[in-house]
């Protein structure tokens, strides 16, 4: 069977093997090339590196600003209520990020973080949204000091916010985070990537 790889556009044969094993195990066949395939399993080994808890249950604000870190780092994003912590025993950078809910981070997000076991060696990060863009990364900084977590510097923007009254008029911070915004992060991941994730693999070479 002949296939076009949906990453490169190039075409690649699944052969009678594959197809009666996918068949077997009743999985879908695959959609990208053998070599896509194999670009992703590298990728997430060295993503490990950077990991970032994440809560965002307003309007997404802040899932949207960890994705386009994703984007250009790779990093692995956990949702906190929803998805599991995982193996962290390669991690380098630990991303704490959240919206800001009455002056605090979510109240979940604090919770896992108290229980949470932090090798000495990981560095964390704080990413916050809100609906003034203020700076409401001390409560997290606290958590990180306590734990003797090294710090990787942090990353705030303004979140569009409909709590409250604000909801009355269409809410406030409209359209943020915006393209400027995404685009620092972006930034602000990039810088994290070269330090945490190249600098690391020419260590080991
Ligand atoms: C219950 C609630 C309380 C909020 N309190 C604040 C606040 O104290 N200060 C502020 O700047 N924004 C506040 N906001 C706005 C959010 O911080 C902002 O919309 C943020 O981007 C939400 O992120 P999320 O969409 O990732 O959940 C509040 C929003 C909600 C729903």
């Amino acid at each position: 069977m002949v296939r076009t790889c949906k990453e490169c556009g190039k075409e690649f044969v699944i052969t009678g093997g594959e197809i009666r094993f996918y068949k077997s195990k009743k999985l879908q066949f695959p959609r990208r090339c053998k070599q896509c395939r194999g670009k992703g399993k590298n990728s997430v080994k060295t993503n490990e590196a950077i990991v970032i808890l994440y809560a965002s249950s307003h309007h997404g604000n802040t899932q949207k600003v960890v994705e386009a870190m994703r984007e250009v780092s790779g990093a692995v994003l956990v949702d906190i209520h929803k998805d599991e912590i995982p193996d962290m025993s390669n991690t380098k950078a630990l991303g704490v990020a959240t919206g800001i809910y009455k002056g605090k981070p979510d109240e979940k997000l604090m919770q896992v973080l108290s229980g949470l076991n932090v090798s000495p060696a990981v560095d964390g990060f704080v990413v916050t949204t809100s609906g003034s863009g203020k700076d409401y990364s001390k409560i997290i900084r606290k958590w990180m000091n306590e734990k003797h977590i090294g710090d990787a510097g942090s990353f705030t923007c303004k979140g569009f916010d409909t709590f409250g009254i604000f909801k009355l008029f269409g809410g406030i911070a409209k359209g943020h985070p915006n393209e400027k915004e995404l685009s620092a992060a972006k930034q602000f991941a990039k810088e994290l990537t070269a330090k945490y994730i190249h600098r690391e693999s020419e260590k080991n070479a």
